[in-house]
């Protein structure tokens, strides 16, 4: 008797029924949606007022990014230039083309990747799409081109420096 009183002490102490603990009203159900909804607008928000209202930092002077020999063609590295966070990708084409893009969509600063072969660079977040030898939006939500770093050479070392060279230039 004396254990079965035991037993039950946890029904004083927590005098809450099964049935109440695990059914959630429709009310509690739609503050629980209106909050997370909430969150994820604010937070889509501040992402968009950051990347349209904050203009992005130059690049100083021109940094090492690897041999031209450790980049096969269709190949990418990602890097980050010393004193920054912004990440960065290095793209070597089929074509033998070498292009250099932030890797952060400009539609809400997701990660985006070449696509080998076919020319462009995807963000896999919303579809966006962008020419990989100009950074140009192809398709997708992107409002504007992936902001564009210059390669150049010195002997087999590639190096980005802050981006001046007109596309139709090259
Ligand atoms: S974040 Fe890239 S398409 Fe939306």
């Amino acid at each position: 008797m004396a254990t079965n009183n035991k037993d039950n002490q946890w029904k004083v102490d927590f005098p809450i029924q099964q049935l109440d603990a695990t059914q959630v009203s429709r009310r509690d159900f739609a503050k629980f949606l209106c909050l997370v909804s909430g969150g994820l607008a604010v937070g889509s928000g501040y992402v968009a007022a950051k990347a349209n209202f904050f203009p992005a930092e130059k690049v100083q002077g021109e940094h090492f990014v690897c041999k031209k020999d450790e980049l096969p063609q269709g190949g990418t590295k990602s890097f980050v230039i010393p004193g920054s966070t912004i990440p960065y990708v290095l793209i070597r084409t089929e074509k033998d083309d070498f292009r250099a893009y932030e890797q952060k969509c400009t539609h809400l600063s997701c990660a985006v990747f070449y696509m080998p072969k076919s020319g462009k660079i995807e963000c896999p977040c919303h579809n966006g799409w962008f020419d990989a030898l100009t950074g140009e939006v192809l398709a997708g939500p992107p409002p504007r081109p992936l902001p564009r770093l210059d390669v150049i050479f010195k002997g087999d070392d590639i190096y980005v420096r802050e981006f001046e060279t007109s596309p139709k230039t090259l």
